[in-house]
């Protein structure tokens, strides 16, 4: 069999050649960073849950016509995609106070936001992912102001979709992480929704508990990652038998 080309390399993922032009392979890795890669554990499990946790968000986001780069799920890890022109920013929407947002203003952790806020940083491992602003986005050229505006619209239907998506399963969406790329088509492109939707990337709480069930409990040492992203993909009705933790086959002589 022919060895496929690597792409790219990310802290969680790996991107492969695609079958057709304009597609890739998305693998999802068990390895688990935080604080810029600081902090690293490979967490057994972690990778095929994400896979399933994303092909589920992205396929309903399909459905209410959210257009993103989710192609199909080839296996257990890895999935088909379209593949794009990143956009080097990475786009959060904010729901209630958390993380980053505490430590910049103060804010105790939980604190309803007014309306959702939407936050840029720029993709850039070695400055730490460091906040901007639109303008520094247009003048430095990252996006135009039409796409700028694209984002924001992309961005706030994903929050709308994922609140009630997890609302129903008693889960309160706090934050995400979106990565959005461009597609061209001759001269023009568009911009879809792309990289993964996964507690890696979201913060969600229990409604009734306040109990984390995303990266956090890896970020703040709260228990056992995979225990966590298995409770939601559970709730969702994802991984209705529990793959994961599948034993490892023995050796029959
Ligand atoms: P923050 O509060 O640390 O700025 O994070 C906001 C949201 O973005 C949270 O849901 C976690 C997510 N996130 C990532 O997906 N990747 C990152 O590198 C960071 C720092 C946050």
């Amino acid at each position: 069999m022919a060895r496929r080309k690597k792409i790219y390399e990310g802290k969680a993922k790996i991107m492969y050649e695609g079958p057709e032009p304009g597609t890739m392979v998305q693998y999802f890795k068990d390895d688990a960073t935080a604080f810029n890669a600081e902090k690293k554990a490979v967490i057994e499990g972690k990778g095929v849950l994400n896979n399933r946790l994303s092909e589920f968000f992205m396929t309903g986001l399909t459905q209410i016509g959210v257009p993103n780069h989710f192609i199909k799920r080839l296996n257990m890890r890895e999935q088909l995609i379209r593949s794009v022109e990143i956009i080097p920013l990475e786009v959060i929407v904010r729901n209630f106070a958390a993380g980053s947002m505490c430590k910049r203003l103060g804010m105790s952790e939980g604190t309803p936001m007014p309306r959702p806020i939407v936050e840029f940083c720029y993709k850039d491992d070695a400055l730490g992912d460091p906040l901007v602003s639109e303008e520094h986005i247009i003048a430095f050229g990252w996006a135009s102001q039409q796409d700028l505006d694209d984002m924001i619209s992309l961005a706030l239907r994903v929050n709308d979709f994922m609140s009630g998506v997890m609302l129903a399963v008693g889960i309160k969406l706090v934050d995400f992480k979106i990565e959005i790329g461009r597609i061209w088509e001759n001269d023009f492109h568009r911009l879809i929704v792309a990289d993964e939707i996964s507690p890696d990337s979201c913060r969600l709480w229990d409604i009734e508990t306040g109990q984390k069930l995303d990266k956090d409990v890896f970020r703040r040492d709260l228990g056992n990652l995979t225990d966590a992203y298995t409770e939601v993909a559970r709730r969702l009705g994802v991984l209705p038998t529990n793959v994961t933790h599948a034993p490892k086959p023995t050796l029959i002589n």
